[in-house]
């Protein structure tokens, strides 16, 4: 079986889904908000009989011992609010709650796309950074700093434009990448407060994103050059035109080794092209969106995802020799409600 850490409403494993149940995988969402009041989760740890672990929603306890492939989506809070109302009794309950599933992702027999540990690691745009100018990607010469100093030394010493990007974002805090300027000479004594990313500028309004799922390689381009804001796909994005666009077998091959000493199975990948023609590494988004590629162009991202999901399965099952509601005793489980079919899609195998 496949474990998908999401919710619901997440359009992206929608879409996985769906060529899932065609394929005949089974698959089951994890939704961590679930946690702890609609999901119960239990384990047991028992000598002889080694671990066991339930997942139940909605009355309906599913053997996690079957899942062989897991899909590190879209990890939700976990939801107390109103079932606790002091606030140090409630962050004791989610630490408490996100001790327990973190012990529970290491214990299953599964294989991940990606590992949540390796995502969190890969994450940091610093590190991705080194790897990738060490494996031969062209960076832009890039100071990361909360000295304040030191961020003018580096935009003195630029020759051309530099911008300046956040290490990560909110719904709240969500900034475009801007051009320093001038005016935000005044701002600089609060790089001290909160550490920015200063960057020599890739002009040129053309940006690449390679999405690769396992061996797969999906290059597109975006010419965020004729869309309203040419710095930054993400603001204009429906006026850029996305079109497939061949990457040249070097900068592939090397974004491939960069996702195996990153430890992803799968990334999205932000690269500018120069004016020069040259291909610059920008980030990897070890979780990020595809649909809008996929919808633009055609390529059958979503689909690849599900194959690999269910090869990765499929290679778990082999190994374990458990196959999803076949081989756990009725009398050894905790739980003989009646099974339902809630957050379980695919067909059950018998
Ligand atoms: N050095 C640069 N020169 C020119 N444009 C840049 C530069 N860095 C980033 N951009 C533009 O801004 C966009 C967002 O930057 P980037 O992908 O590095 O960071 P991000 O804020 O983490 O984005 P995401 O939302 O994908 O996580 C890029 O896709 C590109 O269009
Ligand atoms: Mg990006």
């Amino acid at each position: 079986m496949i474990g998908i850490v999401s919710h619901l409403d997440d359009l992206h494993a929608v879409h996985v889904r769906r060529h899932l149940e065609q394929a005949g995988s089974a698959h089951l969402v994890l939704d961590t908000s679930s946690l702890p009041v609609q999901v119960g989760l239990t384990t047991s740890e028992v000598p002889g009989a080694g671990w066991h672990g339930w997942w139940e929603h909605d009355g309906v306890p599913v053997d996690l011992r079957d899942v062989h492939a897991m899909w590190w989506r879209r990890p939700q809070p976990f939801v107390l609010d109103g079932a606790i109302t002091d606030a140090h009794d409630r962050a004791f309950a989610r630490g408490e709650c996100a001790a327990m599933v973190a012990g529970l992702w290491h214990c299953l027999d599964a294989e991940w796309v990606n590992d949540p540990d390796r995502d969190e690691a890969a994450s940091r745009k610093m590190w991705q950074l080194r790897v990738a100018s060490e494996l031969g990607l062209r960076v832009p010469r890039t100071c990361m700093t909360n000295d304040p100093a030191r961020a003018l030394g580096f935009i003195e010493s630029e020759p051309g434009s530099v911008v300046f990007k956040s290490f990560s974002a909110s719904e709240v805090t969500w900034r475009e990448t801007r051009l320093v300027r001038d005016e935000h000479r005044e701002l600089f004594d609060r790089v001290r407060l909160a550490p920015v990313i200063f960057q020599e500028c890739i002009p040129g309004g053309f940006d690449i994103r390679v999405t690769i799922v396992g061996d797969e390689v999906f290059s597109a381009e975006i010419r965020s050059g004729e869309s309203s804001y040419d710095l930054d796909f993400r603001v204009d994005t429906e006026n850029a035109p996305i079109e497939v666009h061949p990457l040249p077998e070097p900068v592939e091959g090397r974004l491939v080794r960069m996702m195996r000493r990153l430890g992803l199975r799968y990334g999205a990948i932000d690269l500018r092209r120069a004016p020069d023609g040259d291909y610059v590494f920008l980030e990897v988004n070890p979780a990020g969106q595809w649909l809008f590629i996929e919808l633009a162009t055609g390529q059958p991202i979503s689909s690849a995802l599900a194959r690999l999901l269910g090869y990765l399965d499929e290679k778990m099952t082999a190994r374990t020799g458990r196959r999803a509601g076949t081989s756990t005793p009725p009398h050894q489980q905790p739980f003989h409600r009646e099974r339902r079919t809630t957050q379980i899609g695919g067909p059950r195998r018998a």
